[in-house]
């Protein structure tokens, strides 16, 4: 039998600990060697590699975030010579240019080892098949699973996103049973699999690994129950390396724990920087203890979560994160995250799991609207009283006035990858 942990998983605590800081004390200096924004940054602060002693040290370092990835567009945050860099991912962003990140053979070697673990941790065996559903190219996610799955000695069905209607057909034939996927694209299957007039409990799927975009207890209730399988999150960025930096256990789903061999985390008030202590909820940032072609230094993710003591493994974990503090939207000062809305759509009756904040401007007042999609069936008395009751569920839960739509089934776009819930129609922001 395979060991169903591997060597970094055996440590103990403070073994751990002794080789984070061995690992931390090394990639300070490489940074600092090899990329010129980190010599800068630290001299700027008065630092050298040597000054961190201990892991607290690590606090003294300044932050990086995603615009210094951006001003050092696309090579500059490499820590090896170009000819030694054997991938290169990048993320389309919003605005401007893309992020750029790097892979050694190594670092490569790396992500598939803490995928194969991520995978393993979630119930995936050798001898499964894992359908991956992520996104294939510039995205982390698809090439991101399909390495660790082969490393753990899966049979991988490189579907990537979108042809819902095949991907319903592959999984009925080759019978997998693994997926990975986003949440979001798991429910586009979902009505896939009833449209084809296949029971989606009755498919060979045994575990879904879940992940590159917020969802809720709620959200894993649903998509367990409707398919019969254990749904576990995944969460990585590529900044840090990809899918894989944190994972769920299948045997407890508490939270990701994070693979803190290799990626070193804090949590800071996203406001003054401070380091919280853990059990503080806060903005997630990740130093990495072992890459070579991209270290970052305390990346400054925009996750809010917070740290907890380790259950099923040693590693600490990360409470399943609740947004980004990019996607929160406030409105009247009262924040609001979309996984809020996400909890109140899938206690509806009447509703579909389906739905997208819509932001507007009356007059110099923002508004939000909730729109969402009736369930098959509904009728107008149903869905009228959907309408109220969420209403009355956003103002009482969240503190917020808003108008809540109901629309036809099946008129909502649905997610190929990551969804998009917020549609801000307000022209000048
Ligand atoms: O989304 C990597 C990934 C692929 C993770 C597949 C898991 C599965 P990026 O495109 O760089 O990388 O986006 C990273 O996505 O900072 C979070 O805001 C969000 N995110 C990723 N995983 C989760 C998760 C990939 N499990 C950004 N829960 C991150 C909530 C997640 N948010």
């Amino acid at each position: 039998m395979t060991a169903l942990r591997d060597a970094g998983e055996r440590l103990s605590r403070e073994e751990l600990e002794d080789l984070q800081l061995e690992r931390l004390r090394e990639t300070l200096r490489h940074a600092y060697e090899n990329v010129g924004f980190y010599r800068a940054a630290f001299d700027e602060a008065g630092l050298r590699p040597e000054d961190c002693r201990t892991l607290a040290d690590l606090s003294r370092f300044p932050f990086t975030v995603k615009s210094d990835l951006r001003d050092n567009y696309p090579f500059g945050m490499f820590a090896v010579p170009e000819e030694q860099v054997r991938r290169i991912h990048a993320s389309s962003g919003t605005t401007g240019r893309p992020t750029v990140v790097g892979y050694t053979e190594r670092d490569l070697d790396t992500w598939a080892d803490v995928v194969a673990r991520s995978i393993r941790a979630a119930g995936g065996r050798p001898g499964h098949k894992a359908h991956v559903a992520y996104g294939y190219g510039l995205f982390t996610g698809g090439l991101g699973a399909h390495y660790g799955a082969e490393r753990l000695g899966c049979t991988v069905v490189p579907a990537s996103g979108g042809m819902t209607a095949r991907q319903v057909q592959l999984i009925q034939d080759f019978r997998p049973e693994i997926i990975m996927i986003t949440p979001s694209y798991m429910l586009t299957l979902l009505d896939e699999f009833e449209r084809q007039g296949v029971d989606p409990r009755s498919t060979s799927l045994k575990v879904g690994i879940f992940g590159a975009e917020p969802w809720t207890e709620r959200m894993r209730g649903e998509i367990e129950e409707r398919f019969a399988i254990d749904a576990v999150d995944i969460y990585g960025l590529s900044e840090v390396m990809g899918p894989g930096v944190a994972q769920e256990c299948v045997e407890t789903k508490d939270g990701l724990h994070i693979w803190e061999d290799h990626f070193y985390p804090e949590v800071v008030d996203p406001f003054t920087g401070e380091v919280l202590p853990d059990g503080e909820e806060g903005e997630l940032v990740f130093t990495s203890l072992t890459k070579e072609a991209m270290p970052v230094i305390r990346y400054r993710t925009r996750d809010l979560t917070r740290l907890l003591p380790g259950t099923a493994r040693v590693f600490r974990r990360m409470e399943k994160v609740t947004g980004r503090s990019d996607d929160m939207v406030i409105l009247r000062g009262v924040n609001l995250f979309p996984t809020q809305i996400e909890e109140i759509v899938l206690r509806t009756p009447g509703v579909a799991p389906h739905f997208q904040l819509l932001l507007t401007r009356q007059g110099r007042l923002d508004a939000l609207t909730v729109r969402a999609e009736a369930r098959t069936g509904a009728t107008a008395a149903e869905r009228e009283a959907a309408a109220l009751s969420m209403a009355a569920a956003v103002k009482e839960g969240i503190g917020l006035s808003v108008g809540v739509e109901i629309v036809d089934p099946e008129t909502l776009e649905r997610s190929v990858g990551k969804i998009k819930r917020i549609v801000d129609l307000r022209e000048a922001k």
